[in-house]
């Protein structure tokens, strides 16, 4: 067996850098995913995980509270994001590696499930990304993921997005946010040959201390911050006045917003050789 190598640059706009950053404007919303996702898949603890893009460990503090893993190997290409996640969690049986989701640094068969939490729609072939999910879990493991309702409106900062787009601009989406879709999902996850492929929305709710508070975590978006920074300031006063607008907040007082995310689970298939006349094979 050949490990793929992971030399597959990030267009540098989707890049994450500023792990401190990602973990205000974007770790915490995972996080708040992450619990009801766990409850939804339902497996028992003591499995071994892979946790792709696991990017500053937001994903995998969860996954260690709630599943008590045996051990979790974390994948990202990022070295800011790697360093954070090593601090974070420095548990024994858990091991941060950097990579590529569509070349993984790990043997065929090596973990029990794998999940990719908010990855997906960064991967410029999802589908490559899933094989390679599916090449590394073993027969009977579980395959997971969960990414932004960015179709349906689901996307956290969303309603800076709104904004934007009212007033003539247009701020990048991830590269395959075609992928976060259920039904896009289903059928990544049924083409990749899934058994027992199942779908779910999971809403949740954060509060923020003020919009401007909301404003600036915002910003920890490395696309969000270059396409601010591209504006003239009278221009992003314009905006930030309008998503105020958007949201119906006039003071400073505090803040819940909400957001959506798309789930997708499935199981690698099992393939029995039974030795008759000719070698046939079952799959269940
Ligand atoms: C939105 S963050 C999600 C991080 C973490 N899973 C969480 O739930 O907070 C996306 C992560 O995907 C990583 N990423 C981007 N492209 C990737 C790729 N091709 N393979 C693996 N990870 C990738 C980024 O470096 C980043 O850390």
């Amino acid at each position: 067996m050949t490990i793929p190598r992971a030399d597959m640059p990030l267009p540098p706009q989707f890049v994450f850098d500023n792990p401190a950053a990602y973990e205000l404007m974007m770790g915490r919303w995972s996080a708040l995913v992450a619990d009801p996702f766990l409850d939804w898949l339902a497996l028992p603890p003591g499995l071994a995980w892979l946790d792709d893009g696991c990017g500053n460990g937001s994903f995998t503090e969860s996954l260690l509270r709630r599943q008590r893993p045996a051990t979790v190997v974390g994948v990202d290409p990022s070295p800011e994001q790697l360093a954070f996640a090593r601090q974070r969690v420095s548990t024994v049986g858990v091991r941060f590696l950097q990579g590529d989701a569509q070349a993984l640094p790990l043997s065929d068969a090596s973990v029990d499930a794998a999940v990719m939490a908010l990855v997906l729609f960064f991967l410029a072939d999802p589908q490559q990304g899933i094989r390679e999910l599916v090449r590394v879990t073993r027969p009977g493991g579980t395959i997971a993921a969960y990414h932004w309702d960015m179709d349906g409106g689901g996307f956290p900062l969303q309603p800076i997005r709104d904004a934007a787009h009212a007033d003539g601009y247009e701020p990048q989406k991830p590269p395959s946010a075609w992928a976060a879709t259920l039904e896009a999902s289903e059928d990544l996850w049924l083409q990749a040959g899934l058994l027992d492929v199942r779908t779910t929305q999971i809403e949740v709710c954060r509060d923020f201390d003020s919009f401007d508070d909301f404003w600036r975590t915002a910003q920890g978006n490395p696309r969000l911050r270059d396409f601010f920074a591209s504006l003239a300031p009278s221009v992003l006063q314009r905006l930030k006045g309008r998503v105020r607008e958007q949201l119906g907040v006039a003071g400073d007082g505090p803040l819940v917003l909400k957001a959506r995310s798309n789930a997708v689970q499935g199981r690698k298939r099992q393939v029995v050789h039974t030795q008759v006349a000719s070698d046939a094979e079952t799959a269940y």
